[in-house]
């Protein structure tokens, strides 16, 4: 089997993805591979001031539909510029956050929607990562833990505890959808427990 190359971390605000995904590249480089570490939304310059308007503001500032097209955007921009040339460069790409965020946040959370992101994901992206960590855990934790960050850019959090919830039930069926790229990972250990999980993948 190929080793992957093109990783993604994804799960609920404040589960633990940041830090699991920096820990993993910091493994990896380590074993002597070049790694590229990158974040949806943002990833690219372009990415990242679409960024800051679907990241800040009022939690009622887009509709989910216009939102749709924002993350695609910001998506299509950091495939490429940032995705592309580095894996066409031989590097491994670690994504904290991908195309699964849009199907759940998007697709799954304000109506059913996930007929119009796989769609825009077959026009726009086509792309899917070789593995996806999946990090689950209890949304009451992760809400705090995501807040007492207080990074400014807090717009899906201030959805509060029932869209978290309904977040975790997504992420938790999508895990169960695509066993063969996804890994679920319980995410209410300590940062090393989960960290030497996430190793032994590669
Ligand atoms: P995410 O990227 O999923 O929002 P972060 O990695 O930024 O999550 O973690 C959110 C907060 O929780 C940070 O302050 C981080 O230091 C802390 N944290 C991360 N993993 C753990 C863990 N296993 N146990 C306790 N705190 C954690
Ligand atoms: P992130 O910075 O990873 O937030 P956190 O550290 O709280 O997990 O992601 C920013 C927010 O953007 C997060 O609340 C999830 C949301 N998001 C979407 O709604 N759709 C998407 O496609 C992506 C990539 C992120």
């Amino acid at each position: 089997m190929k080793p992957p190359r093109f990783i993604t971390f994804e799960g609920i605000d404040g589960s633990g993805k940041s830090t699991q995904a920096r820990r993993f590249a910091h493994h990896l480089r380590g074993k002597g591979h070049e790694v590229v570490l990158t974040r949806e939304p943002g990833g690219s310059p372009g990415a990242e001031e679409i960024r800051q308007l679907v990241l800040t503001g009022d939690p009622d500032r887009w509709s989910a539909e216009t939102e749709i097209l924002l993350f695609t955007a910001s998506r299509r921009d950091h495939l490429e510029k940032t995705i592309e040339p580095s894996l066409a460069a031989g590097k491994i790409v670690i994504s904290d956050r991908f195309a699964d965020s849009t199907r759940i946040y998007q697709g799954a959370t304000r109506g059913d929607l996930r007929n119009m992101v796989d769609q825009l994901h077959t026009l726009m992206i086509k792309r899917e990562p070789d593995l996806t960590f999946i990090i689950d855990m209890d949304p009451a934790t992760a809400l705090e833990r995501g807040l007492a960050r207080k990074s400014g850019e807090d717009r899906f959090e201030d959805f509060g505890l029932p869209f978290q919830e309904t977040l975790r039930h997504g992420f938790l069926a999508l895990a169960h959808a695509h066993p063969n790229r996804c890994v679920l990972i319980d995410g209410n250990r300590t940062e090393d427990q989960i960290a030497s999980e996430i190793a032994a993948h590669a």
